[in-house]
């Protein structure tokens, strides 16, 4: 197939100071992308601040002559979220790719979690995507494209101990994205979610050694790229990624069962019928709510 490239594209890739964002930034701009590296460069807690990661990706680009420039706002605030798409507006007069990566970790089991600890990582990450969205998309639909690629996890997904934040937080930018692709539709405007699994600073605590240098950041990008390439056709579908293992994640429902509104529907009716409410033999994705309402509006009506 002929090469996938990014020539003319702007992107904005929050958190790229390090880990997978880098690896992002590096693919993207080795392609033709001009890139908004931004980063706020604090602790893997969310303290503290320093220009220095960022700036460091966008020498690397530049290095490599590419085209970068860095930016050093929290995607946390809506105010410095709005600065961080405003950066490509200001230094490459648009912005065609949002990569929505920036993160932060403060795992506790939920008996321990301080209000303070679910607060910030729901800022960072969800309140964050959500800001950086927001501000990209109405420049996104002036021109009638856009690629937007969110981070979720498989936290998130499929549950973890000690990440109820975390977890709350991820899932939550499923479902924004899985909003954003249907209000983006008709505008040109694509919205996907990568649950990617890298050695990076988040994982070096729970991840063997040997595992990291297998789960490297370069084997995530990839597809992350292409997410963001003309190419792509795709949107609200989510993405697994790590190590070479590539995958498609899906909220699937059953078929289940419809009971008779005309008479009481009781518990123990319910619970008679729990087998084949509980299988996911024949399900399937829906494209929408709207679908999914539909779906049961024919079902009742036989
Ligand atoms: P990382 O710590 O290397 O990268 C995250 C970057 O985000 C850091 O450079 C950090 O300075 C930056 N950042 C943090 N708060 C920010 C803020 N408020 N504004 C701007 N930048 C900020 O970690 P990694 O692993 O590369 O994480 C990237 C994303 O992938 C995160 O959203 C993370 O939750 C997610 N993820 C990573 C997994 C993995 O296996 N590494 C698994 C699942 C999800």
């Amino acid at each position: 197939m002929s090469e996938i490239r990014f020539d003319g594209r702007v992107a904005v890739i929050t958190g790229a100071g390090g880990g997978l964002g880098r690896a992002y930034a590096l693919l993207l701009a080795s392609r033709g992308a001009k890139v908004v590296v931004n980063d706020l460069g604090g602790t893997f807690d969310g303290s503290g601040a320093d220009q220095t990661p960022a700036q460091k990706v966008v020498d690397e680009i530049k290095a490599a002559g590419g085209e970068a420039v860095a930016n050093y706002d929290s995607v946390s605030e809506w105010e410095s979220a709005q600065n961080i798409i405003k950066t490509a507006l200001d230094s490459f007069g648009k912005i065609d790719i949002l990569i929505n990566n920036a993160g932060i970790l403060r795992d506790k089991s939920l008996m321990k979690m301080e209000i303070e600890d679910y607060r910030k990582i729901m800022s960072v990450h969800l309140d964050g995507t959500f800001f950086c969205t927001k501000a990209a998309f109405p420049h996104m639909r002036e021109q009638g494209y856009g690629r937007i690629v969110s981070t979720a996890s498989a936290a998130g997904l499929y549950g973890n101990f000690g990440q109820t934040n975390y977890g709350a937080a991820k899932m939550g930018i499923a479902g924004l994205m899985n909003c954003v692709a249907q209000e983006g539709a008709r505008y040109g405007i694509l919205a996907n979610t990568i649950v990617p699994t890298a050695g990076t600073r988040l994982t070096f605590t729970v991840m063997p050694e040997e595992v990291i240098g297998k789960v490297k950041p370069e084997f995530v990008a990839p597809i992350v790229a292409w997410l963001c390439s003309e190419q792509c056709q795709d949107s609200g579908k989510m993405f697994s990624a790590g190590g070479g293992y590539f995958s498609r994640a899906a909220i699937v429902e059953g078929p289940g069962v419809v009971l008779d509104a005309g008479k009481e529907i009781t518990i123990e009716a319910v619970v008679e019928k729990l087998d084949q409410i509980k299988s996911l033999e024949g399900g399937r994705e829906y494209a929408s709510a709207m679908e999914q309402a539909g779906m049961i509006l024919s079902k009742m009506n036989g």
